[in-house]
């Protein structure tokens, strides 16, 4: 069984669709922590699902580098084989994505490398392409430069904006980190050979 935490920092809905397929039976992952940089709302689907959570708050520290040796810290304590980054909108500092990397995953509202950084979704349509898309890379040290792991086109419609087209996105995103988390468990995807 891959154990695996997940790390975020808004409403947790590819969190929520994260532990549903991991509460299904024959789903060979299971979430064991949640941790986030501030009092995320998605920490209520890690309460409701009785799996432990931690916050580690980016304010109270005086540096990236200090807030991740507290993130480092608390995964420590749980020892995931796998670290999911869904939606954690804080870049990791250099030590931390190197004692994971690749044992780390991102998911991105875009279909990278087309759309990097926290505003994919906004500028996809800024730049008014008719597809974006949606990923799931290994997270290394650059901003969504790592190797892509699954992505999927998503058109864009001709009424969309940021939230439509996001809402839209988001689904696939749950079904291709679903997947990616599945297949990395069972071995069909190795990680150190992406
Ligand atoms: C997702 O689109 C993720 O890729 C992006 O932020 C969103 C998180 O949504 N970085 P949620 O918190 O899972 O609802």
């Amino acid at each position: 069984m891959l154990t695996v935490a997940v790390l975020i920092s808004g409403t947790g809905s590819n969190l929520r669709a994260l532990l549903d397929a991991a509460d299904e039976p024959d789903y060979p992952a299971r979430i064991v922590v949640v941790g986030a940089d501030r009092e995320a709302d998605g920490l209520a689907h890690a309460e409701e699902y009785g799996i432990p959570s931690f916050m580690v708050p980016w304010e109270r520290f005086e540096s990236r580098s200090a807030w991740g040796a507290e993130v480092a810290a608390q995964l420590a304590v749980w020892q995931p084989d796998l670290v999911v980054l869904s939606g954690l909108m804080r870049l990791l500092p250099a030590e931390l994505v190197d004692a994971w990397s690749p044992r780390i995953i991102n998911t991105h509202p875009a279909y990278l490398p087309e759309f990097p950084g926290a505003h994919g979704v906004r500028d996809a349509l800024t730049a008014g392409v008719t597809q974006t898309g949606a990923s799931v890379i290994v997270v290394d040290n650059g901003v969504d430069t790592g190797p892509i792991l699954a992505q999927e086109r998503v058109f864009v419609l001709p009424d969309d904006d940021e939230h439509a087209l996001h809402a839209r996105i988001k689904p696939v995103e749950r079904r291709l980190l679903i997947d990616v988390v599945r297949r990395v468990a069972t071995g069909e995807l190795d990680l150190a050979a992406s």
